[in-house]
């Protein structure tokens, strides 16, 4: 039997995971989230399994391999949070790269739909019995030129899921697709074409704050910005002047780049530090999901399969497929 360590267990992931075949594995599930200071429950476990905010660092990773921890099965698809000089020659990282690309690109359009259409205020209006709409006025996504940065497995579902609206559609990306249906133009030039501009690459140095001040100044007055990629993709600060000043017209928000604190957990009964956020959040044309994008049954289903058999893999001593080199 080998043990595995789960750091940041949610409800959702304890049923996921319990109910899918793991003969061999036992999960100590763990609230906590990986971080240096809690690596060490982990003692006595061969895997360690970690999500999306969990900070893991050179002391984390130094820490965990102290106790015996020699794979750590990440059960999502980025990996910005881990320090791979740290893991290497110590610890495999796994990943599950590709669970529901279609999850994600339905939520990137759930937004724009809700925000478009003002279904977030439509629905507090109708429930204190004002059937008023005004100033519900949205617009026609038919027609709408949206741009795409990154397309990869889940920029390409949402491009296709553009198009069924009728939109017309560009997109940015380094690594273009030898693919004649997709028109690629340069990054200036889509913020400057695009109605709707949504994010889908993963956050490196390149594309860390994508979206900053320069890049909004270049935009069309009232675009929506859509990100359900990560945060530090988008300068939040200069998203709130960009919307103060009417610059953007809307903004749906999966991530933020401060979010590692306070996504996942419950904190409607505190005062929010964070004024950036704050602010955000009662806009009447800002949309924040709490990184739910990803969170259909048929992607906790994938999640979970592909991270057990990442593990079955590592212990089998196979080939790893989904390593993150
Ligand atoms: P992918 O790896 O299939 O595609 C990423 C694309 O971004 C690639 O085509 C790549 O060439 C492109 N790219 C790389 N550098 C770029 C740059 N500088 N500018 C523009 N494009 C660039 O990844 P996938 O599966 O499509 O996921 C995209 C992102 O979605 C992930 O990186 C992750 O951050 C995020 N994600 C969010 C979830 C959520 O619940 N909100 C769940 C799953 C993924």
């Amino acid at each position: 039997m080998k043990n595995i360590a789960f750091f940041d267990t949610k409800p959702y992931d304890r049923e996921y995971f319990e109910k899918t075949p793991h003969e061999g594995l036992h999960f100590k599930f763990y609230v906590n989230k990986l971080n240096a200071e809690t690596a060490f429950v982990a003692k006595g476990c061969e895997g360690a399994c970690a999500f999306v905010n969990d900070t893991i660092d050179k002391q984390a990773i130094d820490e965990l391999y102290n106790c015996g921890v020699r794979v750590l099965a990440m059960r999502c698809a980025g990996y910005n949070n881990i320090d791979f000089k740290a893991a290497a020659g110590k610890i495999k990282i796994l990943r599950v790269p590709n669970y529901s690309p279609y999850a994600v690109a339905e939520h990137t359009m759930a937004l724009i739909l809700c925000l478009n259409r003002k279904i977030h205020r439509a629905f507090n209006r109708t429930r204190d019995y004002n059937f008023s709409i005004n100033g519900l006025e949205g617009f026609d996504l038919h027609g709408k030129t949206v741009g795409v940065i990154g397309t990869g497995k889940i920029g390409q579902i949402f491009l296709g899921v553009c198009r069924g609206f009728g939109m017309k559609t560009i997109a940015y990306d380094p690594y273009p697709l030898n693919d004649n249906s997709i028109e690629y133009v340069s990054k200036e030039e889509l913020f400057r074409r695009s109605d709707i501009i949504s994010l889908h690459c993963p956050l490196t140095d390149s594309t860390y704050h994508i979206i900053d001040e320069e890049a909004l100044s270049l935009t069309k007055k009232g675009v929506y910005i859509i990100n359900t990629s990560r945060g530090a993709l988008i300068d939040a600060e200069a998203l709130l002047k960009a919307l103060k000043d009417y610059r953007v017209g809307g903004a749906g928000l999966d991530v933020y780049e401060e979010e590692s604190e306070l996504f996942f957990e419950d904190f409607s009964g505190s005062v929010i530090q964070d004024d950036t956020l704050s602010l955000l959040v009662n806009m009447p044309n800002v949309i924040v999901t709490s990184h739910q994008a990803f969170l259909t049954r048929e992607a906790l289903t994938n999640i979970a399969e592909v991270t057990i058999n990442n593990l079955y893999d590592f212990f089998a001593g196979n080939e790893l497929k989904n390593e993150v080199p």
